[in-house]
């Protein structure tokens, strides 16, 4: 079974006009401002559409997120049943500053083909495509991987580019890499953007090795399972978080998720800019109408395009 090529177009919309929503707060210095600007619009299109949708990943936990909860039903109802996971603004401090790398993205499977991760943390290391299966192992530590990856991309460690999330948690991966050698390209948040780097025509980079945010983990597996790049993760988790993830589902907190435990089946992934950025363009404003720049794929119809659309205001 795969999803209908008809949702595309749909899905499309709904990240487009949460971008919009999420642009009137472009510098504006409020987070919050920012992400509920992306949620209630994302919500009201998610809302519209024939089917029987169930968020998976989302904005948090039912008592802690007003909308877009894990578990919170979405749709008509009257159509076929699908696992969403959103993230209605990926770089909220981005919006907040008026920095590039901000975007709106959702993804969509089919019923049961999204792992549902608590809003924790995820270690990951994500790797790009045309690799042997599951190449990358957590256990391995940091100079394991690195010579692994270096010696199947006949590469030598000197040459290989390695993007880190800036956070003091990764200093010690950052010391190992430095005594490699190996070249870092840091980023400041938005680790979707930073783990589809190693992936696409031309990659920035040939590793992303960080821990960032559990729901940007499957987000991120999601479009790699369309690129044919790989992810391995592991949840990160407090005694808090830990029952909030046995109510998910999860049993085993020291799983390691290779891209065939985060998604399964059919998957389609929006990603439209809020600023500019890698994956696409940001909103712009043209007076009495607003530019919007999508992302999209679609697994099974092997889509991987760019959209541009224009709303009238
Ligand atoms: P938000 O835009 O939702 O705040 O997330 C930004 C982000 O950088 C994610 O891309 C990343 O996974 C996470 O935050 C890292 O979390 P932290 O800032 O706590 O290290």
């Amino acid at each position: 079974m795969s999803i209908d090529k008809k949702f595309l177009d749909l899905f499309i919309k709904v990240t487009e006009k949460a971008a919009i929503g999420a642009s009137k707060f472009i510098g504006k210095k409020d987070k919050i401002a920012a992400d509920k600007g992306a949620v209630d619009p994302m919500r009201n299109e998610l809302n519209k559409i024939n089917m029987e949708g169930k968020v998976v990943i989302g904005e948090g936990e039912m008592d802690e997120a007003p909308m877009l909860y894990i578990g919170e039903k979405l749709g008509t109802l009257n159509g076929p049943k699908f696992d969403i996971a959103v993230d209605p603004l990926e770089g909220t401090k981005f919006t907040a500053n008026g920095e590039p790398n901000a975007f709106s993205v959702l993804t969509i499977s089919e019923k049961g083909g999204l792992l549902s991760a608590p809003d924790s943390y995820m270690e990951k290391i994500v790797v790009g495509s045309n690799l042997p299966k599951n190449l990358m192992d957590i256990d391995n530590g940091v100079e394991k991987n690195i010579k692994i990856l270096a010696e199947v991309k006949n590469k030598r460690i000197s040459e290989l580019k390695v993007c880190v999330l800036k956070r003091p948690r990764h200093d010690g991966i950052v010391k190992e890499l430095t005594k490699m050698n190996v070249k870092i390209n840091y980023i400041t948040d938005g680790d979707i953007a930073g783990a589809l780097s190693v992936v696409g025509k031309n990659p920035t980079n040939d590793i992303y090795y960080s821990t960032g945010g559990a729901p940007e983990g499957v987000v991120t597996a999601a479009a790699l399972s369309c690129y044919g790049g790989q992810i391995q993760g592991r949840l990160v988790l407090d005694k808090e978080e830990k029952i909030r993830a046995k109510k998910l589902g999860i049993i085993d907190f020291d799983k390691k998720y290779n891209i065939d435990d985060m998604v399964k089946g059919d998957v389609i992934f929006c990603a439209t800019g809020v600023t500019n950025g890698d994956l696409a363009k940001g909103v712009r404003d043209l007076g009495n109408k607003y530019e919007v720049n999508t992302f999209a794929l679609h697994k099974s119809q092997n889509v991987i395009k760019l959209v541009t659309n224009i709303y009238n205001k």
